[in-house]
């Protein structure tokens, strides 16, 4: 178990950002630097058994990524794919509990009835990974003001709510690798208090020492939530 006790992060949020780049660096196809992010993807899953994280999610694919060319498109889904059927029975044996944010309902299909499958089977386990697919904050956000709006008075908690976020632990910490410093649309509100990272390491070479190095700087660091 890592170090950290009461200053120990619950929930951290990963950017994954730097498969291209990975990939161009090695004159490779950028489908390769996506597959070698899975990669980077499934050794940290495994080595969360090291850590007191309670939650990892991860940015796998936003509401702008439908953005770039069809076929790098179809590549992530397809890794997607590749990645739930091959994982799922590891995530069922380690007590990992999947959990999707974002507007995943409006994903291909197949890709629908494959999460809501690993959902239910992953739904007993005691340690979570919530994969950010078609996620938008800003979308996410207007969606919960609106949804509470209907009911009443629009405060922060009933916002909070109807965040997709409603069942993870508050954010600790957000990681964003590739050395870009911004949070592209990724959990705006859920970030309000997290510390963050900006890491000069690109996605795929991203290890299970980077986490623990990037946790015992957030158990380093002093957090007052506004106070003093
Ligand atoms: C950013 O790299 C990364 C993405 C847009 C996709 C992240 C997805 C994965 C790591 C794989 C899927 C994840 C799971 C959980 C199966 P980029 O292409 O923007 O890199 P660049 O900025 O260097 O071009």
């Amino acid at each position: 178990m890592a170090a950290g006790g009461a200053n120990a992060a619950r929930h951290v949020a990963i950017i994954m950002d730097g498969n291209g780049r990975w990939a161009k660096k090695r004159a490779l196809p950028r489908a390769l630097g996506h597959k070698r992010g899975v990669e980077a993807v499934r050794t940290l899953v495994r080595s969360l058994e090291d850590t007191e994280i309670e939650c990892l999610t991860l940015y796998a694919f936003s509401s702008e990524n439908w953005k770039r060319p069809e076929d790098e498109v179809d590549d992530l889904m397809n890794l997607m794919r590749s990645f739930i059927k091959s994982d799922l029975p590891e995530f069922i044996e380690n007590g990992v509990r999947l959990e999707i944010v974002g507007d995943w309902q409006a994903l291909a299909p197949d890709i629908v009835e494959m999460l809501e499958d690993a959902l239910h089977r992953t739904a007993g386990g005691k340690r979570t990974v919530a994969v950010a697919l078609n996620y938008g904050s800003q979308q996410e956000i207007a969606r919960a003001a609106q949804l509470a709006a209907n009911e009443g008075p629009v405060t922060v908690d009933a916002i909070e709510r109807h965040l997709h976020t409603v069942d993870l632990p508050p954010l600790d910490l957000l990681i964003r690798t590739s050395g870009e410093v911004r949070l592209s649309n990724f959990l705006l509100w859920q970030a309000a208090y997290a510390e963050m990272l900006f890491l000069d390491v690109l996605w795929p070479d991203f290890t299970p020492d980077h986490l623990k190095d990037a946790l015992a700087r957030f158990a380093s660091r002093e957090r007052r939530y506004g106070g003093r």
